[in-house]
């Protein structure tokens, strides 16, 4: 996590200031540099508390002793997968650097942080059997692959599966109806970190893991 953290304060000026409220003056320029980050480091600013979060997720995906991949999806210009990356944990970015209506495009490896291999959610599922947990970063608004991605675990029945989304909550910003509604009918909430985050934006990390007995009982 050394690395992790040094990479982050090296970077720190480029991101998100704490001091700036909903409603502060400063605001809309706020939001322009925003707008010029994402360009560049993608939407979600990450912090060592999220990344150590996820490494410590795809652990638990795999049985006692064993190793696997976090299979990310839809990771553009893929930081935060670098930055887990850099934790020891084996991570697959990919995305199939379609456009999304911004000037977002993913146009060559060189691009992104790490190695994006060119798949759709669904292709990179099929290509990676082994994968027990995934992530995706600020899925698509109301994008229809979204959903899919979701349906397409749900179908592997692992009782292992894990799937982060880093993004905001049902209502928000990213993903669409069927992907909030088939997260939560299917996995529970194991954990929620907080990190840094733009003003007005309320984008965070979610483990999704397996439901446990009674927690259809809670609902
Ligand atoms: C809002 S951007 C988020 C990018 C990046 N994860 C980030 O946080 O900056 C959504 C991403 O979904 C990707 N995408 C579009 N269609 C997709 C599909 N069928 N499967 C997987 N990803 C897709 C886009 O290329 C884009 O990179």
């Amino acid at each position: 996590m050394e690395k992790v953290r040094e990479f982050l304060d090296g970077i720190e000026d480029f991101g998100p200031d704490p001091q700036i409220k909903f409603g502060d003056p400063k605001m809309m320029i706020e939001m322009r540099k925003r707008d010029e980050v994402i360009k560049y480091f993608g939407y979600h600013f990450p912090s060592p508390e999220g990344i150590q979060g996820i490494a410590d997720a795809v652990q638990k995906c795999y049985p006692e002793g064993e190793t696997g991949p976090l299979l990310c999806v839809g990771s553009g210009k893929s930081l935060t997968e670098y930055l887990v990356s850099m934790t020891g944990t084996e991570v697959i970015a990919t995305d199939p650097c379609v456009s999304h209506g911004s000037e977002i495009l993913l146009t060559d490896e060189t691009k992104s942080f790490m190695r994006v291999k060119i798949l759709t959610a669904i292709k990179a599922i099929e290509e990676h059997p082994e994968a027990n947990c995934f992530m995706t970063v600020w899925p698509t608004l109301k994008g229809e692959w979204t959903g899919d991605f979701v349906e397409k675990i749900v179908e592997k029945k692992n009782p292992l599966t894990r799937i982060i989304h880093i993004g905001e909550v049902e209502g928000g910003c990213t993903g669409d109806d069927k992907f909030h509604d088939l997260l939560s009918e299917n996995f529970e909430l194991e954990s929620v970190i907080w990190g840094k985050r733009w003003v007005g934006i309320h984008d965070h990390v979610q483990i999704w893991g397996p439901k446990t007995p009674d927690s259809d009982e809670e609902e």
